[in-house]
This record gives structure tokens, sequence and C-alpha cells, in this order.
């Protein structure tokens, strides 16, 4: 019979969708799975020997996880809790998580074996795809309604036009000018309501390229008022993408934060408005009903009021605006752009902490179930 070859364990730990946490005797963290470094948000280096309750005890919690924990420890009988909160950067996770004890004889080696599985992530499944397709039938009945407001603006400007000729009056100028300009106005509107006609040109792009554009028209535009900071991956890989479309989302999403943080001087009394741009690889992310093993993940924070909470939901629809002079559609084309390059938009949003992350998957893996 042929020998099977050795098996790597280290590999199949690393790509398991459950994350996995090893800690030792004294309830440091010892080793964590992709999959756990994704969850939490650290990475292996800075998550070894940690006190592993600093993640899985949330303050308000009347659970005690450390006599859990050490129960586990002295007795070797494993619990799972279900609907357990962490807190990761100051969120709330809901996760499911079972504890066992492993060798218990061997007193360096990890003791306790962890696996976590997040709830939130199939909550999250589904309302995104219910919010894709929600958003999808919102854009299709707003391109309609433009197209019915514009085509008859192109006969009222004709008309106006040939009114004020013959009427030959100055003093009549000034009605038929304002009937002209209004009629530009919304046909501008409804021009971005229809969102570009233009089919994406997609080439290789290097995402640092279209983000440093929108820096430098933020800066141009904001004159050094607000504080950029900039922390980027440069060994990001180069994403298929439509150079123009990037920097369209970018910007909108950045005019967003700088809008925010300008019309709401009152919100800053010590803090400096501040936009902070990153970029990083993000492990395991699932858009529109892909898992895709890896993406480029794009954030544009700012330390703004944050969106208001009534519109939270709701942002990315079209003309859901929280502003006096918004139209709401910012949002929702940047979001509709990233659906055509098969990534998306998410937000998150507290007062002093608003996050929109833009992700482009670069690596397709297999489709969720
Ligand atoms: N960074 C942010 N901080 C606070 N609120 C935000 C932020 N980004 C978006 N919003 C809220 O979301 C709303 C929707 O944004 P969106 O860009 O879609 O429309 P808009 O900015 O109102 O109009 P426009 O079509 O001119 O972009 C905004 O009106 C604002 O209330
Ligand atoms: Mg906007």
């Amino acid at each position: 019979m042929d020998q099977q070859p050795p098996i790597d364990y280290r590999l199949l730990v690393d790509n398991l969708s459950t994350a996995i946490l090893l800690v030792d005797r004294n309830l440091n963290i010892f080793y964590l799975n992709s999959s756990c470094e994704t969850l939490f948000d650290i990475s292996l280096l800075r998550a070894m020997g940690q006190p592993v309750l600093n993640i899985l005890q949330s303050p308000g919690d009347s659970f005690d996880t450390a006599d859990a924990l050490t129960n586990t420890v002295n007795t070797g009988q494993a619990y799972t809790r279900r609907e357990a909160t962490i807190i990761v950067n100051f969120k709330d996770v809901h996760v499911d998580y079972s504890v066992v004890r492993l060798n218990a004889g061997k007193p360096y080696h990890p003791l306790l074996l962890i696996e976590l599985n997040p709830i939130d992530r199939m909550l999250k499944i589904s309302k995104e795809e219910n919010l894709i397709q929600q958003h999808q039938v919102a854009r299709q009945l707003i391109r309609g309604v433009a197209h019915e407001i514009k085509n008859p603006l192109g006969g009222i400007r004709g008309a106006t036009q040939l009114l004020a000729r013959s009427l030959n009056d100055p003093q009549y100028a000034e009605f038929t000018n304002i009937i002209i300009s209004e009629v530009d106005r919304l046909r501008n509107l409804a021009d971005t309501m229809l969102g570009s006609r233009q089919l994406p040109s997609y080439e290789w792009v290097n995402v640092h390229e279209p983000l440093e554009r929108v820096r430098a028209l933020i800066v141009n535009q904001t004159k050094k008022k607000i504080k950029i900071t900039r922390d980027y991956d440069l060994s990001l890989p180069e994403v298929m993408a439509d150079r123009d479309q990037l920097i369209q989302v970018m910007l909108n999403i950045s005019v967003n934060a700088v809008q925010a943080m300008t019309e709401n001087k009152e919100f800053f009394e010590e803090e400096q408005p501040e936009l902070s741009l990153r970029t990083r690889i993000q492990r395991l992310v699932t858009i529109n009903g892909v898992l895709h093993r890896s993406a480029i993940r794009i954030d544009i924070a700012d330390n703004g009021p944050g969106v208001p909470e009534d519109i939270l939901e709701s942002v990315f629809y079209p003309l859901v605006t929280g502003r006096a002079k918004g139209t709401g559609l910012g949002l929702s084309i940047a979001q509709n752009i990233m659906h055509q390059h098969n990534g998306m938009i998410e937000c998150q949003s507290v007062p002093g902490k608003t996050v929109f992350s833009l992700y482009i998957p670069w690596e397709l893996n297999h489709v969720a179930k």
C-alpha cells in the first residue's frame, strides 16, 4: 500500500475558518490561527504572551471566565459558552466558544484549546445579502426616476431659449435665465442619479496611487485645517480595478468625512479634526455570499461626530442624507462602484470614530453556503 504523505498540521489549522486559540497554564495566549488573528484583529506576534482574559472577559459580564478556565486547567472538564460577548477594538463581538484541556502532563506546553465561532458573521452575511438586494432595487428605481426627469429637460431648455429670443426684452431675460439655470441644475442632478455611463476600464492598480491622489485633493481643499495621517501597507498586491472609479469612491467617502468634521466644529474641544487613511490585507472576507481568502482593505476614518444614528443602517441607500444640502447620492454611487469590482464598503460609526472600510478581493476562493 502507498504510504500517505505527512500532513502539515500548521497549514491545516491556519486554513480553518474556525478561530482557534491555544492558552498556557497561566492563561496567557500561546498560539492563534489566522482566523483568530482576523477575529481579534491582532497578529500572532502581538498576541503571544498576552493574558487571554483581556479578550475573553468583557467588563460588564457576570460570568467569571478566569474561574471557568482555571477549573478546566485543574479538572480537565471541558465547557462551552454560547453567545458570549468579547471586545475587539472597542466593539462587541458575539461568539460561541468551547474550551478543552489538552496535555495535562507537560508543564510548559499549551494547555487549553479554545475554539471560537463568531455568530455575528452569520448574521452579517444574511444582512449583507439583504442590503445588497435592497440597494440594487433602490438604484434601479432611482435610475428610472432620473430618466423620467431628464427626458423633458432638453425640450424645456430649448423652448425657453426660443422664448427668450422671441421676447427680445431684457426685463424677461432674468426669468428665462432662471428657468435655464434651474433646468441645468436638475440635469446635473439627474446625471449624478443615473451614475456613470462609461463602462469601467480595468487595469492593474496599486490602491495607494488613487488614495494619494485623493489625499492631495483633500489637502488642497482643506488648506491643512484637517490633519491627515497615513498608515499604508506598501506590500499590498495590485488589483484589477478602474482607477478613476476608485478615486471617485475614495473621494466621496473622504469628502463626507471632511464635511462632517468642518460642519460640526463644536464637536472638537481639545482634539484636532483628523482624517486617517490605512491600508491592510484582510483575510477571510465574505462579500455578497462569496468567501474570499484575502482582500485589500482600505480604511478611511475620521474623528468627527459620526453618522447620525437614525440613518446609520440605511446610509448606503440613495437619497439618504443627514445634511441640509446633501443629495444622499455619494455613498450609494460609491457602493455601486465597489459592487462592480466584486468588493464592498462597510461602515462603523460612533461619535469620535467613523470608519468606512473598502474591501477589494484579489483572491477568489470558494462560495459560502
Ligand atoms: N464620515 C462621516 N461622518 C458623519 N456622517 C457621515 C459620514 N459619512 C457620511 N455621513 C452621513 O451619511 C449621509 C449620506 O452620505 P452621502 O455621501 O451618501 O450623501 P451626502 O453627502 O448627504 O450627499 P452627496 O450626494 O452630496 O454626497 C451624509 O449626509 C451624512 O449625514
Ligand atoms: Mg456625500
